[in-house]
């Protein structure tokens, strides 16, 4: 039986991974099933697992309409959007047999459980896959943040953040052929380098307290069960 190299994970998932790459927003039934698909089979490998969810596939606080909205609120509106996304991976899992909890860091009794940590753990000891949703439940914050604060939180061994490129670059890959990708890195020397991928709060945080990152590709078969299994893929930033 193949073993996890952790006991448990904070996932990063972000709102692109929810949606189809053809359309580019929103949520697809297909890419949706794939990811509950995975989560299953890695959660049979028996490690606990939660997961934080972003928006991006629905709203960026960052984009044109986002820019020309108070930052605060085009934030709130960042927050509302993960929780549609969770609710959209709960259906998914349960629907295949996975026991999920969702909770929200902005009261919203009538479709989740507000975050408690200590419930939060509880579900993950009686092997529920935990969705973290409305990121931090602040404005200024990103659910990368959201990641690192939860996952210190309810003591992870590790942050997995699945993206769509292979791992930390020197540069931007998709845009600079030259980019170097790491292996690993030390949180200082992706701070003091300004490399993207991961925001710098939730570095600085995992810095602090001394959580592991691992960057990787979620859309290469097998990718995540391999991450989980401890096999070198991505870049570790530690
Ligand atoms: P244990 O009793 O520890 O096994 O946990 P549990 O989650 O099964 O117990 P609980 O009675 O708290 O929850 C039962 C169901 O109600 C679960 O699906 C929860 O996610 C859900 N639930 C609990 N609190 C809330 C809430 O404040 N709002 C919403 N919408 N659902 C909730």
């Amino acid at each position: 039986m193949e073993k996890p190299a952790y006991h448990r994970i904070v996932l990063k998932l972000s709102g692109e991974a929810f949606q189809s790459p053809q359309v580019g927003f929103g949520i697809d039934a297909g890419v949706l099933l794939s990811i509950a698909t995975q989560l299953k089979g890695i959660k049979a490998l028996g490690l606990e697992i939660a997961i934080v969810v972003g928006a991006g596939n629905i709203f960026r606080a960052a984009s044109t309409i986002g820019r020309a909205i108070d930052r605060s609120t085009a934030d709130y509106m960042g927050m509302l959007a993960t929780v549609i996304n969770g609710l959209a991976l709960q259906d998914a899992l349960e629907k295949i047999g996975v026991h999920t909890r969702v909770q929200t860091a902005i009261e919203m009794k009538e479709l989740a459980e507000p975050y408690i940590k200590r419930k939060a753990v509880r579900h993950l000891e009686k092997g529920r896959i935990v969705i973290f949703t409305s990121g931090t439940g602040n404005p200024y914050f990103t659910t990368d943040t959201a990641a690192a604060l939860r996952a210190i939180e309810i003591n992870a061994d590790v942050i997995l953040k699945a993206t769509k490129v292979d791992g930390v670059y020197s540069d931007d890959p998709i845009k600079n052929s030259k980019a170097k990708k790491f292996g690993r890195i030390s949180y200082l020397e992706f701070l003091k380098k300004n490399l993207k991928v991961i925001d710098r709060t939730a570095v600085t945080l995992c810095m602090e307290n001394k959580l592991p990152i691992i960057i990787f590709n979620l859309f290469k078969q097998d990718n995540v069960k391999n991450v989980v299994l401890g096999k070198k893929i991505g870049t570790i930033i530690a």
